[in-house]
């Protein structure tokens, strides 16, 4: 990208967890400088009087043109993925290289180097899921992945086609610990789940409000407390991803009071969205909900929120896993399928940050801008060894920024979708905010709402464990 000389002058800035009119300069696509009346001969003057000035959003938790568990690739190229990421204010996304059962690791995180390199157009790294956990896999394949800058590694406690048991996730952390890894884990009882799941099409129950039934929450706690001790046991730190109810959340709550040293997140939909949305009177309309863990309850979505404002969750994330509405992805087994035959995901990385911003601009909830900015930029750098690169503004960060319009009114509808879902599982909600600009490396990729960039210009980021978690 060529590099401009650039100065923001007069917006709201965030940045050491002040928030302050002041100025902001970028040169070679860093941050050169941070002050009050700062002067230079630059290219170009940004002028954000009245606008929030804040880091660019990473996204440590999406699925772009993956193969997922219903053997589907997401309804993305990583285009169509990271040009909703950009225009919702993310300059940063961690996607997945999906390894399944026989296949080689280092074969299918260099087949994901070349999909991302070609299309992305926001910086990037990768988790290496792991699917088929054989003695090759382990112990050569992924000590030489981690050393070459893959130091994420993502397991599945359930679904048939990715799920590994508990034996082979401790020899897993016992592996990530050795080489410096961080391990983000799907939890859910896989039982319990396939259970439920034969219970309710036995008794003819298929309608799409089933999947929440399908999902008990005691499986996302038995799995969260095994997780959790093996984490222990280890002394392995791990994700928790995508926690879901208020049971979930409390098994983490003890954890963390233990002084187990892991990390969890959330995600927007279980934050905003309630399992009423499942039960459509146009039976199919429900499927643009099914995800998993499925979204829950009001009062669920009420303690998550608390359980960030109490710091028991580290991140919000999108889980964006994009699936068409038609016969190529929600439908693409059945036109009127049961639950079970849905592939599980939502949109979101396009949504996720004007939407929690808007919460927290709007006071619905006890969280300020640093701790939107902590939430959703800082600490997915951190715990993902991005930082300090990526993540906080701040003298000798790449220069990924983002101004914020905080005045507007904006009703979120289908018609602003470019992911490859073309349905906006959050139509209809209103927020005050959206970004403006979004600069990546001191170049602009997104201005008033317009990609200003090409496939091909993000970047591959090698990781290694951070040293700040
Ligand atoms: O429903 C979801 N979240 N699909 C994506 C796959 C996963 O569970 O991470
Ligand atoms: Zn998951
Ligand atoms: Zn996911």
């Amino acid at each position: 990208m060529p590099s401009q000389k650039l100065l923001i002058k007069y917006g709201t800035v965030a940045h050491s967890n002040n928030l302050e009119p002041i100025d902001i300069l970028i040169s070679d696509q860093k941050i050169v400088n941070i002050g009050k009346n700062l002067s230079d001969k630059v290219d170009r003057v940004i002028n954000a009087k009245g606008k929030l000035v804040l880091p660019g959003g990473v996204d440590s938790h999406c699925h772009i043109e993956q193969k997922s568990a219903s053997g589907l690739v997401n309804s993305d190229t990583f285009y169509t993925g990271t040009s909703a990421a950009a225009l919702g204010g993310n300059t940063t996304v961690i996607p997945f290289a999906a390894q399944y059962d026989g296949d080689s690791l280092l074969e299918v995180v260099d087949r994901y180097h070349n999909l991302a390199n070609k299309g992305s157009i926001v910086d990037y790294s990768m988790h290496m899921i792991i699917a088929g956990p054989t003695d090759n896999v382990i112990k050569k394949e992924l000590p030489k992945l981690i050393l070459s800058g893959h130091s994420s590694i993502k397991l599945f406690m359930t679904y048939d086609r990715l799920r590994i048991d508990d034996e082979n996730i401790l020899e897993i952390l016992k592996q990530a610990r050795k080489c410096g890894a961080m391990v983000s884990v799907h939890a859910e009882n896989h039982e319990m789940i396939t259970n439920k799941v034969k219970e309710l099409l036995e008794d003819g129950c298929y309608h799409p409000k089933y999947h929440t039934d399908s999902h008990p929450v005691e499986g996302e706690v038995d799995a969260f407390r095994r997780i959790i001790q093996m984490s222990d046991e280890t002394k392995q730190p791990v994700m928790i991803f995508h926690v879901s109810s208020e049971q979930g959340l409390n098994e983490i709550r003890s954890g963390k009071s233990r002084g187990v040293k892991f990390f969890a997140e959330t995600c927007t939909q279980y934050l905003t969205l309630n399992s009423h949305l499942l039960d459509q009177e146009q039976i199919n309309d429900g499927a643009k909900w099914i995800c998993s863990p499925p979204i829950r309850s009001i009062n669920d979505s009420e303690a998550l929120w608390k359980g960030l404002e109490d710091r028991t969750l580290d991140l919000v994330t999108s889980d964006h896993a994009p699936y068409s509405f038609d016969n190529k992805g929600k439908f693409f087994k059945d036109n009127s399928p049961n639950f079970k035959e849905i592939p599980n995901g939502i949109p979101g990385l396009h949504w996720r940050l004007p939407i929690l911003l808007d919460r927290v601009l709007n006071k619905q909830c006890n969280l300020d801008i640093s701790d939107f900015v902590r939430m959703t930029s800082t600490m997915p750098a951190k715990v993902y060894g991005l930082y300090p690169h990526k993540g906080e503004i701040k003298i000798g960060s790449d220069a990924d920024i983002v101004i914020w319009d905080t005045d507007l009114n904006i009703t979120l509808s289908d018609d602003m979708v470019v992911d490859g879902s073309k349905y906006n599982p959050y139509s209809g909600m209103k927020v005050s905010c959206w970004p403006n600009e979004v600069i990546l490396r001191g170049t602009t990729i997104v201005k008033d709402n317009i990609i200003k960039t090409e496939a091909g210009t993000g970047q591959f980021l090698s990781t290694k464990l951070s040293e700040y978690i």
